[in-house]
């Protein structure tokens, strides 16, 4: 086992490797160390990074509310660790915050997490934090030990599952899209209906709110107001297309939505789906989604990725049926400080 020693360095702590000699300086994140972020990021996690769309990621959670980033590096000034906190703004109370700390795969059990989680639990007493979140994938046995170990508890358990959408045949499901159609649901997206006008936004701001009435893992949460969840969602990391949020209305009624967000890797993610409670069990959701995979497929994207609660075995059930195959999931762990 390797030795270590705490140290006080001017400009941040030190962490030194006895069995190297390498020292590791934990100090602020600038905008320059963000490539070096992004490509350790890339080395050391299971999903690819965009270094524009993590540069647009951070100013959307800068506006959000009190941030903080930081950078561990090695003696050749390498990043080797990054860490941040930043408003949970599904929660969109004060004092609730999202943490996250990724240390270089090849320098894990080294004290770099333990240096960077230091740093941030002192901001987050600063800035009085009451709630932290963080998310681990569910076969990463060392990181989860690393969360449990300094208090936090897993709240939920959520199944990624990806459909290969260049293999995927829509036309095998078009028996339930006519099914859907005869019973007069009309299926379309944003563009189609009109585009990101106030009207068509209130109504898919009412399908979120239901949304996060029975969704096991929002749920209990609050959306801001009109105005600023619109212009927050219109920004979503940049991944916000018209043609990807899809809803089904039945006489001119809205009743369902499935959105769909491309990202930069060619997948598109499933951000939400929800069926107004009085029109469930008429395979709307079902239909819904192959009409939105089927707008990603003809788009030319060539994964759909998307993430259920383990309890939620109706929308898992569903997926399957679509095709998705599951792949490690994540766990969502909490704190209250
Ligand atoms: C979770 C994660 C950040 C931990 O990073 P790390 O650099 O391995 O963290 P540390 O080395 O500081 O700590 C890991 C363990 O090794 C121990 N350790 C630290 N230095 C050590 C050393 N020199 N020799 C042996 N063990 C050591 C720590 O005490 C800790 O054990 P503990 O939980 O019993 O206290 C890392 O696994 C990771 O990046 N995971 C992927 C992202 C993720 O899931 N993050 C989760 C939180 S957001």
């Amino acid at each position: 086992m390797v030795n270590i020693h705490l140290q006080l360095a001017i400009g941040g702590f030190k962490f030194r490797k006895a069995d190297t000699q390498m020292d590791y300086t934990i100090r602020s994140c600038d905008y320059e160390d963000m490539p070096h972020v992004v490509s350790m990021l890339n080395r050391s996690g299971s999903k690819s990074v965009d270094l524009e769309v993590f540069r647009r990621q951070i100013a959307h959670d800068d506006q959000a509310g009190p941030t903080t980033y930081y950078v561990v590096v090695d003696g050749t000034e390498s990043v080797v660790g990054f860490g941040r906190c930043f408003p949970d703004q599904l929660a969109s109370k004060s004092g609730y915050f999202n943490l996250r700390i990724t240390s270089s795969t090849h320098e894990r059990h080294r004290g770099i997490g333990t240096l960077l989680y230091r740093q941030l639990d002192a901001w987050l007493t600063q800035n009085h934090a009451i709630h932290v979140n963080t998310n681990i994938r569910d076969n990463d046995d060392a990181s989860l030990s690393f969360a449990t170990n300094r208090g936090f508890q897993v709240a939920h358990h959520a199944f990624e599952s990806r459909l290969d959408l260049s293999a995927w045949q829509p036309e095998s499901f078009s028996a339930t899209l006519e099914q859907v159609n005869r019973r007069g649901v009309r299926l379309a997206n944003l563009r189609e209906l009109g585009g990101t006008t106030d009207e068509n936004m209130q109504n898919f701001y009412v399908l979120e709110m239901k949304l996060l009435e029975d969704e096991p893992v929002s749920s209990g949460g609050t959306l801001p107001e009109f105005g600023v969840w619109k212009q927050e969602i219109l920004e979503q990391r940049g991944l916000f297309e018209p043609e990807g949020m899809w809803f089904a209305l039945h006489d001119e009624v809205w009743v369902a939505s499935a959105s769909l967000y491309g990202r930069p890797d060619n997948t598109v993610y499933n951000g939400g789906t929800v069926v107004d409670r009085a029109y469930r069990g008429q395979s709307i959701a079902f239909a819904l989604k192959i009409a939105s995979l089927r707008w990603a497929k003809s788009a030319g994207f060539t994964y759909a990725v998307t993430n259920n609660e383990a309890t939620n075995t109706s929308i898992i059930a569903l997926n399957q049926r679509l095709g998705y195959q599951p792949s490690p999931g994540f766990y969502m762990l909490e704190k209250w400080l």
